[in-house]
């Protein structure tokens, strides 16, 4: 192949490239997963769900954020975390099959506890000395390890009705947010743990579970 060919197939594949790192709207598979939801939803978990959970996930556009999609989905998820089943503290998209930069977080330091949603979020910084404590994570059943993070942060996000924020946070709230945040980049806390060990209880209560996906699952 001479430079000039080498040339106009390097730039057709970075064009493709880029297209295909800019989505507009939401995707084929996210819209299904969205209207095929029970409004439980699944919930991915290691090692069966691995290519969701280790990718990284990308920004909501200015098209989902003002989509009906959207209010389905923080609705689903909100039901799915506040569940029984599950009874997390934090959620973020991709545990049930979404690779966007979207969580829900329970606010311990909020009167209430609040669960708020928390679209294209990223952590501006990281402060103080990190000190460890007991994590676990839905999608890795049924285990618990001890996890350092740093006590305060500092995060930027936009609320549903398209509100940018910028805001401080700490105590366990700022270790929720770290650990769904981890999520968005394919990072899941037994990579930080110091130490991980199965969860008795959790393993006892979670014998009759099943992992199985639905059926229109891809
Ligand atoms: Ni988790």
């Amino acid at each position: 192949m001479n430079s000039a060919r080498r040339t106009i197939c390097l730039t057709l594949v970075l064009v493709g490239l880029i297209c295909s790192c800019t989505p507009k709207g939401w995707s084929e598979w996210e819209k299904t997963v969205i209207a095929q939801s029970d409004s439980v939803m699944y919930v991915c978990v290691m090692p069966q769900d691995s290519a969701i959970l280790r990718a990284t996930s990308t920004n909501l556009g200015p098209e989902e954020l003002k989509s009906a999609e959207l209010k389905t989905l923080l609705d689903k998820m909100y039901r799915t975390l506040t569940d029984p089943s599950q009874d997390g503290v934090g959620i973020a998209a991709p545990q049930i099959g979404i690779n966007r930069r979207m969580v829900l977080v329970m606010r311990y330091d909020k009167p209430g506890q609040p669960i708020e949603p928390y679209l294209n979020i990223q952590i501006d910084s990281l402060l103080g000395e990190k000190e460890p404590g007991p994590e676990g994570c839905l999608s890795v059943p049924p285990y618990r390890g001890i996890v350092r993070r740093y006590p305060r942060i500092q995060i930027s996000y936009v609320k549903p009705d398209g509100t940018p924020v910028t805001e401080n946070v700490e105590g366990y709230s700022a270790v929720i947010f770290q650990h769904e945040c981890d999520h968005l980049d394919g990072i899941l806390y037994i990579d930080r743990a110091d130490t991980v060990t199965v969860n008795e209880a959790w393993a006892a209560e979670r014998e009759a579970f099943s992992y199985e996906r639905p059926a229109w699952w891809k």
